[in-house]
C-alpha cells in the first residue's frame, strides 16, 4: 500500500550536498510492522520525514492507496496527514499545559468530524488501553518518560490513522518502558490490522518486526 520509487533527497549546506537519501526504491505492506535501522546518519528520520509528509524530497515518487501523494496540494497534505497518518516522537512532543487526555483528544478536535461526546469516548478508549486512565487528569510533566511516550501513542492512535510513523520512540527509555511501549505497538498492530514503521537503532527491538530494512548512507543495504 505504500510504494516508495527512487526516493532522493539532497540537503545543500553552502557549498556541501550531503544526499540523505540516495535512491530507495521499498514496497510496504498493509498491516506490516516495519522496523527501519542503520547507523547515526544513514537517512533514517529523511526517510520517515518523507513517507510522513513532513518533508518534500529531492526527487523520486510515493504512492500510498494508490495516490501520488507528493503531486498533492499543500492543503491537500495537510488533510491527508490528518487523516491518513499518525507520529510518535523520540521527546514524545506532548503540549504541556494540556492534561493527558486533552493532549489524547488533540488531533480528534482538529479534525471536527465527532461530537465532544465522541471525542471523550473514543480518548477514554484509547487511554484505557494504555493503561492510563486514571492518569487523565495529569500534565505530561507529572508522568514518567514511559507513561509520557505511552501518551504520545494514545494520541497518534485517536484518529485511528491508516499507517503510523515512529522515529526511535524508545530513545530516552530504559528497557523495561521501552517493552511496554513495544509491546504496545505490536498490540495496536495485531488488534487494529495498523501499518506501523518504526525507527530504531537498538538491536532487541529487531524481534518485534516483521521485516527489517537497514540504511547505509541513504541506500537500502541487505541485511
Ligand atoms: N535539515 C538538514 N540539513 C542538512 N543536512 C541534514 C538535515 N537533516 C539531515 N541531514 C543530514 O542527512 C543525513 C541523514 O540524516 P538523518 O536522516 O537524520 O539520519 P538518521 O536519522 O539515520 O540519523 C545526515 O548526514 C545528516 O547530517
Ligand atoms: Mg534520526
Amino acid at each position: 500500500m505504500i510504494e516508495i520509487t527512487d526516493l532522493r533527497k539532497t540537503y545543500r549546506m553552502g557549498n556541501v550536498e550531503v544526499n540523505a537519501l540516495d535512491g530507495v526504491t521499498l514496497g510496504i505492506e498493509k498491516g506490516e510492522f516495519l522496523g527501519i535501522v542503520g547507523a547515526s546518519g544513514s537517512g533514517k528520520t529523511t526517510l520517515l520525514h518523507m513517507l510522513g509528509l513532513l518533508d518534500q524530497p529531492t526527487s523520486g515518487k510515493i504512492v500510498i492507496d494508490g495516490l501520488d501523494v507528493l503531486a498533492l496540494t499543500d492543503y491537500e497534505k495537510t488533510m491527508f496527514r490528518l487523516y491518513k497518518l499518525g507520529y510518535v516522537f523520540q521527546d514524545y512532543a506532548l503540549v504541556p499545559d494540556l492534561t493527558v487526555m486533552e493532549n489524547v483528544s488533540l488531533p480528534a478536535m482538529l479534525r471536527q468530524d465527532r461530537t465532544e461526546e465522541q471525542i471523550r469516548k473514543d480518548s477514554y478508549g484509547i487511554l484505557r488501553k494504555i493503561g492510563l486512565c486514571d492518569r487523565r487528569d495529569h500534565l505530561p510533566r507529572e508522568l514518567s518518560g514511559g507513561q509520557q511516550q505511552r501518551v504520545s501513542i494514545a494520541r497518534a492512535m485517536v484518529n485511528r490513522p491508516d499507517i503510523l510513523f515512529a522515529d526511535e520512540p524508545c530513545a530516552n527509555l530504559d528497557s523495561e518502558n521501552s517493552r511496554m511501549v513495544l509491546d504496545l505497538f505490536r498490540e495496536i498492530n495485531e488488534d487494529m490490522k495498523q501499518t506501523i514503521v518504526m525507527v530504531s537503532h537498538e538491536d532487541w527491538h529487531k524481534d518485534y518486526f516483521h521485516r527489517i530494512v537497514q540504511l547505509k548512507d541513504g541506500k537500502i543495504v541487505n541485511t
